[in-house]
């Protein structure tokens, strides 16, 4: 076992509670315990790929005014336009234009198309959020995971 480090963590009273109560229904043995669970959880939901039935969105929010930034984003949208349904945009501010991708099929290639929106010059942020849902109960949702954001500040 690789050596464990120990660091503060500070928090307010009410979600300090509320996670000490979690710590009781759950049956960890500590707060430690429990955290490192909540963080392994966190880690691998960010990261592993889990199934190819993915659906959900994007939520761009760009600066129209920097060159090429609107025909760029097209550009991508294109490329990935197996997976895209449908793009609403709305001009937010003077500058500011907000864009709603909505997409379905692999995380991992939805997750490159939101790095990859998020990378551009211009764009101030891509937040993914994705949802799978049960094999047999299409209509139901399954629990919400890949939430997270890849900003970008030019
Ligand atoms: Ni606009």
């Amino acid at each position: 076992m690789s050596e464990l480090i120990r660091f503060g963590v500070s928090m307010e009273q009410r979600l300090l509670s509320s996670f000490d109560e979690f710590i009781a229904r759950h049956g960890f043995h500590n707060r430690s315990e429990a955290i490192r669970d909540l963080v392994r959880e966190k880690l691998s939901r960010e990261e592993g790929v889990k199934t190819d039935r993915v659906m959900g969105s994007i939520t761009i929010i760009y600066n129209h005014h920097v060159r090429k930034v609107s025909e760029t984003l097209t550009e991508i949208q294109h490329q990935f336009q197996g997976h895209i349904l449908f793009t609403n945009h709305v001009h937010i501010t003077h500058d500011y234009c907000l864009e709603v991708v909505v997409v379905h099929g692999p995380e991992k290639r939805l997750r490159e198309l939101a790095i990859l929106i998020g990378g551009q010059r211009g764009v101030f942020m891509a937040l993914p959020s994705f949802f799978t849902f049960d094999v047999g109960k299409e209509d139901h949702p399954g629990a919400a995971f890949g939430q997270g954001d890849t900003r970008n500040h030019h």
